[in-house]
């Protein structure tokens, strides 16, 4: 019997996923010992039990290649097949050249063109949206994404309200082009530069200090009004997911799993709630990682696939939401 698929025909699909951690786990308990706070402060405000850390003399495509490798071995393909490699980061290894570049060195992707994307926390979902552009138009057939970033050494530690959320790591997928009903059945983004001084960070950029030659210890720090993120990030990541379901020929009650950026889990909730999906079809895992920016999506799409929650033939719905303002959708069948 022919499957019926509904919903509109992908040119790519997610044919491998992996992730990388630091083994080094930072606990609420931890943090307790570092700033006035609380365990149970943090997991009812947040749902964050615990984050990964990075240590001194790691590098963030130290995480990359190994997600990379993990994607890869999934999906089958060899690196030398690689037409694209697109790697989200605002914690990349140097200013210059791209970390996309040290990884395609490192791999041996001879034949890809690597490029970095700056976009906070939706930075996997628009290399995904570049490379699914790509895919779809001819210009490529195999592409890696990975979204990876160093978070914690941004932190400012005596600011309770921003240190107790961030995580390290690194997550990727392989994208093939595909003839099948399975992939991407839309994606979407978006950005609003009006809204840049609600969350960024100065670090080595030109309107630092570091221009003129000194460098300023509290610029290295991510700064954020967490209040009003929280505001735009239902309202945005809520609109974003009716948009990117209504592209895909769907319907919201034909999404089996939400895979949201796990920034926060009262902003998963209230989105969840406005969407009318229940929590038992989303997929969580801010309590082990805490926000890892980019690298929280492909890190979760890794764990719910390894551990069998997302199955074949399954659609998934993914939205993220970041500094600057950032956002982007996914509908996926796998
Ligand atoms: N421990 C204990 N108390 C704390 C802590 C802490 N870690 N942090 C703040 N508080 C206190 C505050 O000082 C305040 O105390 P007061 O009432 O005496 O003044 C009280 O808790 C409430 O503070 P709020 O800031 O109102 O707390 P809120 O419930 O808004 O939670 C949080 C703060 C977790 C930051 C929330 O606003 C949030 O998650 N915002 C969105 C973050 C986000 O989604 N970012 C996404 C993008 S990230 C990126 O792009 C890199």
């Amino acid at each position: 019997m022919t499957e019926v698929f509904k919903g509109t025909k992908p040119a790519a699909r997610i044919a491998g996923t992996g992730h990388s951690v630091p083994d080094k786990i930072l606990s609420n308990a931890d943090l307790e010992k570092i700033v006035d706070t609380s365990d149970e402060w943090i997991t009812t405000r947040t749902g964050i039990k615990e984050r990964r850390m990075v240590s001194r003399g790691e590098k963030t495509s130290d995480y990359c290649i190994r997600a990379a490798r993990q994607a890869l071995n999934d999906a089958q393909v060899d690196p030398i097949e690689l037409d694209l490699i697109i790697l989200a980061t605002i914690s990349g290894d140097l200013r210059f050249p791209a970390t996309a570049l040290i990884v395609q060195n490192a791999i041996g992707a001879k034949k890809a063109t690597a490029w970095d994307v700056s976009a906070t926390c939706s930075g996997f979902l628009f290399g995904l949206y570049q490379a699914e552009m790509a895919i779809a138009c001819g210009r490529a057939k195999k592409a890696l994404i990975i979204g990876s970033e160093f978070l914690t050494p941004m932190n400012d530690w005596t600011d309770r309200t921003t240190c107790v959320l961030f995580g390290d790591g690194a997550g990727a997928v392989v994208l093939n082009d595909t003839s099948d009903e399975r992939g991407i059945l839309s994606i979407t983004n978006g950005t609003n530069g009006d809204q840049c001084d609600l969350l960024y960070c100065i670090g080595a950029g030109t309107a630092g200090s570091f221009n003129s030659g000194e460098p300023s210890d509290g610029e290295k720090y991510l700064r954020m009004n967490g209040n009003e993120v929280f505001k735009h990030a239902v309202r945005i990541l809520y609109r974003t997911a009716i948009e990117t379901v209504k592209l895909a020929g769907l319907e919201v009650a034909d999404i089996d799993w939400l895979v949201p950026h796990q920034a926060n889990i009262r902003i998963i909730q209230a989105v969840a709630e406005r969407l009318n999906i229940p929590m038992e079809k989303v997929f969580l895992n801010i309590h082990k990682y805490g926000n890892t920016s980019s690298a929280s999506v492909p890190i979760a799409l890794n764990e719910a696939r390894r551990d069998g929650i997302i199955k074949d033939g399954q659609v998934i719905l993914s939205v993220v939401f970041g500094g600057g303002f950032t956002w982007g959708g996914a509908v996926v069948r796998f």
